[in-house]
């Protein structure tokens, strides 16, 4: 696809447009979008509420599951870019409950993104961006959506980095990058495995999964781990770099 975007904009010989449209709650995601924005050298709209969630972190709880279990979404105010002017639009939201935030719900259910390239980024607690796509296709159904960036709130750090070598992979910019090797086939973990997988995990809350089977690749500087675990269809990735405490970078459900 990046190829073809590529070859399109020589036809053409104008560079593609790009517009990174967002919502996001606690700033983590506009950190992404902020970040797509300086490297595309994009157009960038934040997407907002008539009646923003303005509380705290528990009354955005609170409030979203009231909606989430009436079936509501929140109103969002008319974006001002028009989507026709765009070659490719990078939607980015924050995961709540499992998914696409309800704000960008709300965006998603309004506009009509048919014939469009889109490119979905998101961040979260532990994980979502395959969930999220999911979703985002059945709204969208016409959209012609493209693999999506996701990032863990803890991981924001991350992001310049990341978010430079999803964009060289993507082809929407130019560079050099390492190619990762593929994942060799899935195994039992060995025990040593098991460590690694259990300081990643740590304590956090949100998962008690056991690591059962693992598929790895080397990286520069370490190797990446794809864990399963006991609970059917949950993944996690971990990263392990030499040296250094492993860490999750995000969990597939
Ligand atoms: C209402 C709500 C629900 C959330 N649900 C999830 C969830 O299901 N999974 C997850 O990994 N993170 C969840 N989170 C954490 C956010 O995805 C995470 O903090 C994200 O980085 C916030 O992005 P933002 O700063 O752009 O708003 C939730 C946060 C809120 C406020």
């Amino acid at each position: 696809m990046a190829v073809t975007l590529m070859a399109a904009s020589c036809a053409q010989n104008k560079t593609p447009k790009y517009l990174v449209l967002y919502y996001s709650q606690t700033n983590t995601t506009k950190a992404v979008a902020q970040e797509l924005c300086k490297r595309l050298g994009a157009d960038i709209e934040e997407i907002t509420l008539v009646e923003p969630y303005d509380g705290t972190y528990q009354e955005t709880i609170e409030r979203s599951s009231r909606e989430r279990a009436a079936g509501q979404l929140p109103k969002i105010n008319p974006i001002s870019s028009k989507l026709d002017d765009y070659d490719v639009i990078f939607f980015g939201y924050p995961i709540w409950f499992g998914t696409i935030a309800l704000p960008a719900a709300s965006a998603l259910k309004e506009l009509d993104f048919s014939g469009k390239t889109i490119v979905p980024f998101c961040s979260f607690g532990s994980g979502g961006l395959e969930a999220g796509i999911k979703d985002f296709k059945a709204a969208q159904p016409k959209a012609n959506i493209l693999p999506g960036y996701g990032v863990r709130a803890a991981r924001i750090d991350a992001i310049p980095t990341e978010v430079d070598r999803f964009l060289k992979e993507g082809g929407f910019i130019e560079g050099d990058y390492e190619k990762y090797a593929d994942f060799s086939a899935a195994r039992p973990a060995t025990e040593a495995e098991v460590a690694i997988y259990d300081a990643a995990v740590g304590t956090y809350p949100m998962i008690q999964e056991k690591a059962t089977n693992v598929a790895s690749r080397p990286i520069p500087g370490g190797t990446e781990y794809l864990f399963d675990t006991n609970a059917p269809g949950i993944q996690i990735y971990v990263t392990a770099l030499d040296g250094k405490e492993p860490f999750f970078t995000r969990v597939v459900r």
